[in-house]
C-alpha cells in the first residue's frame, strides 16, 4: 500500500466539511440536543449535584486533577464530565483551568441570590423518570407519570405529602422558580393598596415573604395542603413576619376562601388546572372578594401567536405527564377570558422577565 495516494483530496468532503462548520453547525446542534437531551440534562445535574458552580466560584479556576480531588472522582469521569460541562458552554477551559462561564455561575453558584440548582434538583428527583411517560400520557390525556410515585392521589401535590423529603425538593425548586421575578411583581404591583392578600396554593410562602419585605404594610396568607402549610409557617417564623403573614390550610375546590380578603392572589397556580377548572377557581374569587378588590395571577405566560415562548413549550408536558394531567402554560388571553366571564370587569396586563407576567383583574 502506498502511503501518499492512500488519503485522496476529495471536493465533495471538503464541501460537506465546510457546510457543517458554518449553516449546519447551529442546527446540527438543535438536533444534538434533542436527540441526546437527557445525557446533556444528566451533565448538567450530576455538576449540580456535586456542586461544582459553587466549587468553581470559590476557588476557580482550577485544573482537572484540582477539580477530581475535591469531588473525589476518579480521573476519567472527571475527565468526561469535564468534556461535557465545556462542550455545552457552561464551563470555559483557558490554560489547562476551568472556570464556570458567567450564565452558569450566576445559574448553578448556590452563593448567588437568584440561582436555579433547585431547580435541577427538582428535574433530576421527581420529573425526570416521570416525564419519560410523555407519549403514554398523550395517548391515555391524563397524567400516567405519576405511577412513579406511589399513593392513589389523583395529583403530584397530595402524592409529594408522603414524602417529606421530595416535598421539600419541590418547594425549593417553586421558591428558586418564584425568585427569577417576584422581586419585580413587587415592584410592578403597588401592593400597598391591599389589607389582606390570600395567595392560593402559595407553597412554602416565598412570595408573600418577597411582597411583605418589599410593601411592610401588607399582610398576607398562604392557602395550601397541611404538610405545605407547616413548611410555610416555619419560613414565616424565620423571616420574622408571623405578625403579618400566615398559612391557611384548605383544598382550593372543597373549601370556601377565607372571608375578609381584599385581593387573591395565584402563583403558578392556575397552569396547574384545565380550563374549566380555573373558569370555576376565578369565579370562586370574584364570589369571595368584596367590590374593589382584585385578583392577582402570576406565572410564565404563553405567547397569544401560540408559538411560544419556549418555557411554555417545556413546561406544559410536565402538567399532563405528572402534574395533574390537565393543566398547562396558557396564553395570556385565556386568562383574561376567564377573568371577564368571572365578572372581573377591568384586566390589566404586565410583562416581567423569564416569561413570566401578572394579570389583574378588578371586581
Ligand atoms: C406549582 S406550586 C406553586 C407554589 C407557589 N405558589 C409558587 O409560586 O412558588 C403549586 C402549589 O399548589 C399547592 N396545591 C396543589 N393543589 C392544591 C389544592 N387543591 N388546594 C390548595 N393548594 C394546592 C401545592 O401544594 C403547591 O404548593
Amino acid at each position: 500500500m502506498k502511503e501518499q495516494a492512500l488519503l485522496r483530496r476529495s471536493w465533495k468532503l471538503w464541501w460537506q466539511r465546510v457546510r457543517e462548520r458554518t449553516v449546519l453547525r447551529r442546527p446540527l446542534a438543535h438536533i444534538y440536543h434533542l436527540i441526546g437531551g437527557h445525557i446533556y440534562f444528566q451533565t448538567l445535574s450530576a455538576a449540580v449535584q456535586l456542586d461544582l458552580f459553587t466549587l468553581l466560584g470559590r476557588r476557580g479556576p482550577l485544573t482537572r486533577a484540582d477539580i477530581a480531588g475535591e469531588l473525589k472522582l476518579a480521573e476519567q469521569p472527571a475527565r468526561i464530565l469535564l468534556l461535557g460541562l465545556a462542550t455545552c458552554g457552561l464551563l470555559r477551559r483557558k490554560n489547562g483551568t476551568y472556570t464556570a462561564t458567567p450564565l452558569a455561575d450566576q445559574l448553578f453558584n448556590r452563593d448567588r441570590p437568584r440561582n436555579v440548582a433547585d431547580v435541577v434538583l427538582w428535574q433530576h428527583f421527581i420529573n425526570y423518570r416521570a416525564l419519560a411517560h410523555f407519549h403514554e400520557a398523550l395517548l391515555a390525556n391524563r397524567n400516567t407519570g405519576l405511577a412513579e410515585f406511589p399513593g392513589d392521589e389523583p395529583t403530584l401535590y397530595q402524592r409529594l405529602a408522603h414524602n417529606p423529603a421530595l416535598e421539600k425538593i419541590f418547594q425549593d425548586a417553586m421558591e428558586a422558580i418564584s425568585r427569577q421575578s417576584n422581586h419585580l411583581l413587587a415592584e410592578a404591583v403597588a401592593f400597598g393598596q391591599f389589607r389582606r392578600l390570600l395567595d392560593v396554593g402559595g407553597g412554602n410562602a416565598t412570595n408573600i415573604l418577597r411582597l411583605a419585605q418589599r410593601h411592610p404594610q401588607l399582610k398576607a396568607d398562604v392557602f395550601d395542603f397541611p404538610s405545605v402549610c407547616a413548611i410555610a409557617r416555619e419560613r414565616i417564623r424565620a423571616a420574622g413576619l408571623a405578625d403579618r403573614l400566615g398559612a391557611v390550610e384548605g383544598h382550593c375546590f372543597q373549601d370556601e376562601f377565607p372571608a375578609g380578603v381584599d385581593g387573591i392572589l395565584f402563583c403558578h397556580f392556575l397552569t396547574i388546572w384545565s380550563p374549566e377548572q380555573n373558569q370555576a377557581l376565578l369565579c370562586k374569587a370574584h364570589r369571595a372578594l368584596a367590590p374593589g378588590g382584585a385578583v392577582l395571577i402570576f406565572n410564565q405566560m404563553q405567547h397569544d401567536t401560540e408559538d411560544g415562548p419556549l418555557s411554555a413549550a417545556m413546561g406544559s408536558p410536565y402538567f399532563l405527564t405528572l402534574a395533574t394531567g390537565v393543566g398547562m402554560l396558557y396564553t395570556w388571553n385565556e386568562y383574561e377570558q376567564w377573568l371577564r366571564a368571572a365578572g372581573f370587569t377591568r384586566v390589566l396586563r404586565r410583562a416581567l422577565v423569564r416569561d413570566h407576567g401578572v394579570l389583574i383583574g378588578l371586581k
